[in-house]
This record gives C-alpha cells, sequence and structure tokens, in this order.
C-alpha cells in the first residue's frame, strides 16, 4: 500500500492534521491502536484558545464547536480568601472557547467519515523504518495480518506513550522532564457548574478547579497525592473535599450529583528535541506533555500540526522544504513558552508536600502581585488565551 502520509495516532492532533490535508487533496491513512469508541470514551481537555478554533474552521470541522462551545472572556484565580479575575477580552483581546476533547475528535471522526479517508483501528505492532531516507515506510498487524505502508512522510501524533517519539535514536535525542509529586483527581457530573467562569483555586488543602463542558455538565479537580487511587474517593468524599477548597459563596452554591466519570492523571512537564528526525514529525503529546493547570496540552499539539501542515502544505504545492526544515524550530520555541506557562501556573497554585513556610510566603506575594498589577495581569491573560503562532 501507499499513502502519501502516514499519521500514527488517531487523537487529536492526527484527526485535525489528517482533515487539513484532505482538504489540500493530500492523502494520508491514520493509524490508531485503540478503538474508535475508546478514544471517544477519554474525557480530557476543555478550553481551545482562538488558534485551534481557527484551525477546526480551516478544516471544515468547527460548525458544531461554534454553535455548541461557550465563549469565556474570563477566569478567576482563588489563593485563600484573596480572589482574582483575569478578564481575557480586556487584557488580551479574546475569549477562550469552552468545548471538550471528545466533541472535537468526534466532530473529526465525523467529518473523516464523511469525507473519506482510511483509518485502521486496533493497529498492533506500529514499527516505522526508513526516517532517514527518501521512501521510509510503516508496518503494523491489523485484523490477523501483517501490513506494509510506503510513504513520502510519517507524522507521529500517537502520545506520550506512542511509538514514534522512542524511533528516533537516543544519540539524536534529548528529553527534558520534571514530574510533579502529585495527581489530579478529575470528576464529571450531569450537573450546572457552580461558575460561569472556570475558578482555579489554591487553599491550604491543596489546589482545586471548577471547570464544565456544558450549562448542564460540569468538570472539577482536586490535587490528590500522585499515589492515590480512584478507589480511594467516593463521591461523597470528592463533593466534600471540593467544597473545601474553593471560595465559600462557590461552595455554599455548589450542585453535587453523581459522577459520571472519575480518574487520577499525573502531572508531568515533558519535551523532546528535535520534534524531526528524517521523515519523521513529532506532534502534540508525543513530543511534549504539560500539566493540565494552564489549559495548553491540546492548544499546543494544535500549533505543531498548524507548523507542520503549512510546511507539508507548501512541500506539495511547489516541492518547497523550508517550513518542514524550521518545524521542529518553530515548534519548539512556542512550545517551550506554553511550558514555561504551564509549570508557573502549577508551581503558583498547587501545596507542594516539601513546602516551606517562605515558599508559601512567595506564593502569596505572587498572586498579590497579580491582583494589583493590571501587567502582570495581561502576561496572564495573554498566554491562556494563546501565544501567537
Ligand atoms: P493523544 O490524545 O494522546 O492521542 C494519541 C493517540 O495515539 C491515542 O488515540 C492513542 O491511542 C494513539 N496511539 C498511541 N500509541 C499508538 C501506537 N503505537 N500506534 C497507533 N496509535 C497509537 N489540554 C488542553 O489544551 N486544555 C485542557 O483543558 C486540558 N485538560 C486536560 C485534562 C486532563 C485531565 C488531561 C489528562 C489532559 C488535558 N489536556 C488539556 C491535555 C490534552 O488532553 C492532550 O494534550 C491531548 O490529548 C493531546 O492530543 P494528541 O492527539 O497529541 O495525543
Ligand atoms: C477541563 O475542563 O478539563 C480543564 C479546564 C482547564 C484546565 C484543565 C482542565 O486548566
Amino acid at each position: 500500500m501507499r499513502h502519501q502520509i502516514v499519521i500514527i495516532g488517531g487523537g487529536p492532533s492526527g484527526l485535525l492534521l489528517a482533515q487539513l490535508l484532505l482538504k489540500q487533496g493530500i492523502d494520508a491513512v491514520v493509524l490508531e491502536r485503540q478503538t474508535r469508541a475508546h478514544v471517544l470514551g477519554r474525557i480530557r481537555a476543555g478550553v481551545l484558545e482562538m488558534g485551534f478554533v481557527d484551525q477546526m474552521r480551516e478544516a471544515g470541522v468547527a460548525d458544531r464547536m461554534e454553535r455548541e462551545g461557550l465563549l469565556h472572556d474570563g477566569t478567576i484565580l482563588s489563593y485563600n480568601d484573596r480572589e482574582v479575575r483575569i478578564d481575557f477580552r480586556k487584557h488580551a483581546g479574546r475569549p477562550v472557547t469552552i468545548y471538550g476533547q471528545t466533541e472535537v475528535t468526534r466532530d473529526l471522526y465525523e467529518a473523516r467519515d464523511a469525507t473519506g479517508g482510511t483509518t485502521y483501528f486496533e493497529v498492533a505492532d506500529v514499527t516505522l523504518h526508513g526516517m532517514e531516507g527518501d521512501t521510509p515506510y510503516v508496518t503494523f498487524r491489523h485484523d490477523g495480518q501483517d501490513k506494509r505502508i510506503d510513504c513520502d512522510f510519517i507524522a507521529g501524533c500517537d502520545g506520550f506513550h506512542g511509538v514514534s517519539r522512542k524511533s528516533i535514536p537516543d544519540s539524536v535525542r534529548k528529553d527534558y522532564e520534571r514530574v510533579y509529586p502529585f495527581g489530579w483527581l478529575g470528576v464529571l457530573s450531569e450537573t450546572p457548574p457552580v461558575n460561569n467562569e472556570l475558578i482555579y483555586a489554591s487553599s491550604d488543602r491543596g489546589f482545586a478547579l471548577c471547570s464544565m463542558r456544558n450549562m448542564n455538565l460540569s468538570r472539577y479537580y482536586v490535587q490528590c497525592s500522585a499515589e492515590d487511587r480512584v478507589e480511594n474517593w467516593s463521591d461523597a468524599r470528592f463533593w466534600e473535599e471540593l467544597r473545601r477548597r474553593i471560595p465559600p459563596d462557590a461552595a455554599e452554591r455548589i450542585v453535587t450529583g453523581p459522577s459520571i466519570e472519575k480518574s487520577i492523571a499525573p502531572l508531568r512537564s515533558f519535551v523532546t528535541e528535535p520534534m524531526r528526525f528524517g521523515r519523521l514529525f513529532l506532534c502534540g503529546d508525543a513530543a511534549h506533555i504539560v500539566p493540565p493547570t494552564g489549559a495548553k496540552g491540546l492548544n499546543s499539539a494544535a500549533s505543531d500540526v498548524y507548523y507542520l501542515f503549512q510546511g507539508l502544505k507548501a512541500f506539495y504545492a511547489d516541492g518547497e522544504t523550508d517550513g518542514l526544515d524550521s518545524y521542529s524550530q518553530k515548534a519548539l520555541d512556542r512550545v517551550w513558552k506554553v511550558e514555561r506557562f504551564s509549570w508557573w501556573m502549577t508551581s503558583l497554585l498547587h501545596r507542594f508536600p516539601d513546602q516551606s513556610a517562605f515558599d508559601q510566603k512567595m506564593q502569596e506575594a505572587e498572586i498579590a502581585f497579580l491582583s494589583e498589577s493590571e501587567a502582570a495581569q495581561e502576561a496572564l491573560a495573554r498566554n491562556y488565551v494563546g501565544l501567537p503562532y
């Protein structure tokens, strides 16, 4: 078999790239390890930058997002009894869109169904070959058969645990990593959100986040220990802990209900360099991870897709390779700034197990400065709504 591009991973980055390419008449096959239902069952991101929405528009997949997505003009940060509202419109000129990653992925799969394009689900033993030459190919098992696809380029969109990054030799690759000593326990519940904007709350009991998917679907998180297990958290215990960490007026208003999903996510900062090895290009979580505090993971996957798509488009239009040659550097320049922001938000709002009284004073002073300084609010707002591509 032959396709122009093999995309490994049918998560949001792989699907968005495939759809953008298809609209340009460039043929990309998608290989996904899981079933479609499994990919759609994962509850993850919920906050989209305008750049993400623009790319969904360019891919022709933004109609439902534009109808159902909620525009948020700001967010609340609370630290013990101090609250700061960050006004996105005022300080950064644009809102963010609340629309679940599940819905993004569903829209992309439905568009793929409608426009054609081959997707193999439940593939195994995906192996990348010949990336250093001009004739790369990918082998895998599907439906009990060994398959081989020859291609011009391979896009590694297979997430943090995928095979693509690991196919780059250790002698070429440098990894940078910080693992945080806590996780996030997340609960999805069919209840109205406690507030019309997100609340990022830091209390002496730890961090909590009040988020949402729509006006009858809430998403809440509490910081938990890295070793904690979902079985330790009954719904009652979760709601009680959440109430104790958020501002008192929100705690009073909150509507609780049964959880329809509950999971623990570890927190990690990670970047691999370079993001290109010959004819292999890494995109999204395959190349970098951020802790979720700044809502940046999916959004930085989308900026990678943007740079890679521009490079591939120019290559297929007139053989121009500048875009592909500068891909890794352009993507990494933005990724590192996003890493910094996510690390900073995480450091500011979480209680660390080894945190000293001095460290806590530093967090308090940072919050005090943020509440008094328009410049500091602007810096936060500009990063949160998304740095330019
Ligand atoms: P993935 O979504 O990981 O997709 C990779 C795909 O590749 C998967 O479907 C996987 O099954 C497949 N795959 C893996 N290995 C192979 C293989 N060998 N062969 C074939 N296929 C393979 N980001 C935000 O921007 N905003 C948020 O609000 C936000 N909140 C988050 C909250 C939580 C709790 C978590 C965990 C993450 C959050 N993120 C957020 C991060 C965001 O979900 C990820 O950055 C995003 O999913 C990355 O997309 P991706 O397509 O690069 O990778
Ligand atoms: C979410 O709604 O899942 C969410 C929102 C904001 C974040 C992280 C996660 O910073």
